[in-house]
């Protein structure tokens, strides 16, 4: 078990507690908004601002266990996205979101609450390093950061899947990505597909824009909110709803969930895979912040 060093708690603003099936996590406080992120996966679970309901979704079914991912919040997914590129023995999604991360630096400030953790070295593939920044202050700046010190080139996809808590899937549109073009990776036609006007739902959804920087915007009719997404050094972004069918086939997820959810992931995955050269660093950012209407 991670040993986590006196240093990185703050009285009032960083603390360690015991949460769902014993996992500990961190709990992150801002001018009363809250962010728990989980070391498991260095799996950020809840982030709440201040005076508003909570922003990211998790589910009622979720496995809490050291082998197995958190079924919402934001999973790491690293250093591949989807199944393995070639052993199907490899976990969905990568290791990162299955592994103990160690917390190493914080910073305190008027300004945020600030917490790095990092994926040990004996999990990383040799002299790669990978570190997740979480800063909280009226909004959420999450930061994945690779570093390839190997002598060659390190060939990864990423994603920080982020599932996010709506009112109900029939009224929310998702907005900011029109014009731009999308894998469909439930259609057996792989070829990019241009999206026309915002993205609405009524069906299984499945689909990675490529080639996009472009911010979105959850639009919740019922709700009353908005939820805008930012990202920096990231060229895919996946939108990703099970719908029914799908729903009743996952064992970590109620059959009616998919009302209430809905992932728009900061990747960059498919053609947008990263060839980092030895000596390099690569940081993707994602800024999350929500607003009643
Ligand atoms: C999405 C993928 O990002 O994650 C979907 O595009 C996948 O194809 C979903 O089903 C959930 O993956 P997992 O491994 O967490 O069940």
């Amino acid at each position: 078990m991670i040993q986590i060093s006196k240093e990185i708690l703050i009285q009032d603003r960083i603390s360690l507690k015991e949460g769902h099936g014993g996992l500990r996590f961190l709990e992150l406080r801002w001018n009363g908004a809250e962010a728990h992120i989980y070391l498991h996966g260095a799996h950020i679970l809840h982030y709440q601002p201040a005076e508003q309901q909570p922003v990211l979704w998790h589910s009622e079914a979720s496995w809490f266990e050291t082998d197995k991912p958190i079924r919402g919040g934001i999973p790491i997914c690293w250093p591949w996205f989807g199944p393995h590129p070639n052993d199907s023995d490899q976990p969905a999604h990568g290791f990162a979101r299955l592994t103990e991360w160690e917390p190493i630096s914080n910073s305190v400030t008027d300004e945020a609450t600030c917490v790095t953790l990092q994926l040990p070295a004996s999990s990383c593939p040799q002299r790669i390093s990978l570190q997740l920044t979480l800063e909280l202050s009226d909004k959420l700046l999450v930061s994945l950061t690779t570093a390839n010190n190997s002598g060659s080139d390190f060939n990864y996809s990423e994603a920080l899947h982020s599932y996010f808590f709506i009112q109900n899937i029939h009224a929310v549109k998702v907005s900011g990505l029109e014009g731009q073009y999308y894998i469909d990776k439930l259609s057996h036609d792989l070829s990019p597909q241009k999206q026309k006007g915002p993205i609405e739902f009524s069906a299984e959804t499945d689909r990675i824009y490529i080639n996009t920087t472009h911010s979105t915007t959850i639009v919740d009719e019922v709700f009353k909110r908005s939820i805008h997404i930012s990202k920096e050094n990231s060229l895919s972004t996946v939108v990703w709803n099970p719908w029914i069918d799908k729903s009743i086939r996952m064992p970590d997820f109620g059959t009616s969930e998919f009302l209430n959810m809905l992932c728009v992931e900061t990747a960059n995955c498919g053609p947008n895979a990263v060839a980092l050269a030895s000596g390099e660093t690569h940081k993707m950012n994602l800024q999350i912040s929500a607003r009643n209407h």
